[in-house]
């Protein structure tokens, strides 16, 4: 007999942060003693960021991530027993194996639930909640924890002042459930891999060694440009999927990359600033964390309320992007 729930929906939300915000003036100085020049005034001017959390060096990603998800499990008044699916989005992992979800799996205290890590870069929460949403839809499953849990300090190459100023390190996290009534109301993936050098970290580990460029590298136009057409048509795919009309979205969440990059793609869409969610300016870049953490924070703080549609997109490295309707 077919499953009679069908959807699913997010039941709770959560995030968390390292301890040590680091402002830009702060940054700056550190950057000086390197012989490394830049400015408060350049970095806000360029890209919005004020400050950023970095990871002091006992800190794990999988640590982050587990506390991300205690949060939404309290939120959505799970025990973590009640998880059959743990999804993770990450491209700083802990180890190359096994999984960062199965190391989360295990923070929180138990085994059974299928676990599993995505990786999509910047795009890679909104990844992981499309494919929980599918598995849930086959209904095989009935409660998924996705997480977005990054240290991108630690691939950062601190002597190059155009990547390293720009990123941070966090987790967000969400729950979900199987319901009657979504939930998720459309969720669309794309990838361009053509497009892989335009930002990538391309070595690897063999022989015992690291071989190639261990650092994060960009070519930061060429992901502006590209950045903002995809988050355009990839917003007006779902909702064309999911016959809406762009003036019912309630908030608009993309990736946290740079607040040009989030006003030119409201722009683009011909949606009100005042619908966007913006973390960028508090977090830096926090790749696939960026839009759970901001999702969690306007849930928490009272903007995004039950009922309401939000457009949550991501877009990064890959070239990877995504969008996923939600009705909260
Ligand atoms: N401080 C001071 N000066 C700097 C810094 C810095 N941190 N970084 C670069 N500069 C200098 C450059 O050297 C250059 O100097 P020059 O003119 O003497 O050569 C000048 O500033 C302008 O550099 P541009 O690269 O042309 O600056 P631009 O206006 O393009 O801004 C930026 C750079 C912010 C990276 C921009 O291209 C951008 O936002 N790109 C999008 C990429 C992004 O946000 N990536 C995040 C990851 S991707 C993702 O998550 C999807």
């Amino acid at each position: 007999m077919a499953p009679a729930h069908r959807c699913s929906r997010i039941i709770g939300t959560g995030a968390a942060l390292p301890e040590r915000a680091v402002t830009n003036a702060e940054l700056a100085q550190q950057l000086a003693a390197r012989g490394i020049e830049t400015s408060d005034e350049w970095i806000v001017a360029r890209t919005g960021i004020r400050q950023r959390y970095i990871a002091d060096a006992s800190l794990t990603t999988t640590e982050l991530g587990a506390r991300a998800a205690r949060a939404a499990l309290q939120a959505a008044g799970l025990e973590p027993a009640a998880l059959d699916l743990i999804v993770l989005a990450t491209s700083t992992a802990d180890q190359i194996f096994p999984s960062t979800a199965c190391l989360v799996q295990d923070e929180l205290g138990v085994a059974g639930a299928a676990a599993f890590d995505v990786q999509a870069v910047c795009s890679g929460f909104v990844y992981g909640l499309a494919v929980a949403d599918a598995m849930i839809r086959t209904g095989t499953y009935r409660r998924a924890l996705v997480v977005g849990a990054e240290i991108f300090s630690r691939i950062l190459d601190w002597n190059d002042r155009t990547t390293c100023v720009l990123f941070g390190d966090g987790a967000g996290a969400v729950v979900l459930e199987a319901a009657d009534q979504p939930g998720i109301l459309a969720a669309r993936l794309h990838a361009d891999g053509s497009q892989s050098r335009i930002l990538c970290t391309a070595g690897r580990v063999a022989q015992g060694a690291v071989h190639g460029d261990p650092f994060l590298r960009m070519d930061g136009q060429a992901v502006f440009r590209l950045a903002v057409n995809v988050l355009d048509s990839s917003a007006r795919e779902v909702l064309d999927d999911a016959r809406m009309r762009l003036d019912e979205v309630d908030w608009l969440i993309p990736h946290q990359a740079n607040v040009r990059i989030l006003s030119a793609t409201a722009r683009k869409l011909g949606m009100p600033e005042s619908k966007l969610i913006v973390t960028v300016d508090q977090h830096g870049n926090t790749s696939a964390a960026s839009v759970p953490l901001a999702l969690d924070l306007a849930v928490r703080d009272g903007r995004i309320r039950s009922g309401q549609n939000v457009l949550l997109q991501g877009v990064g490295g890959g070239f990877t992007w995504g969008s996923v309707l939600v009705r909260l």
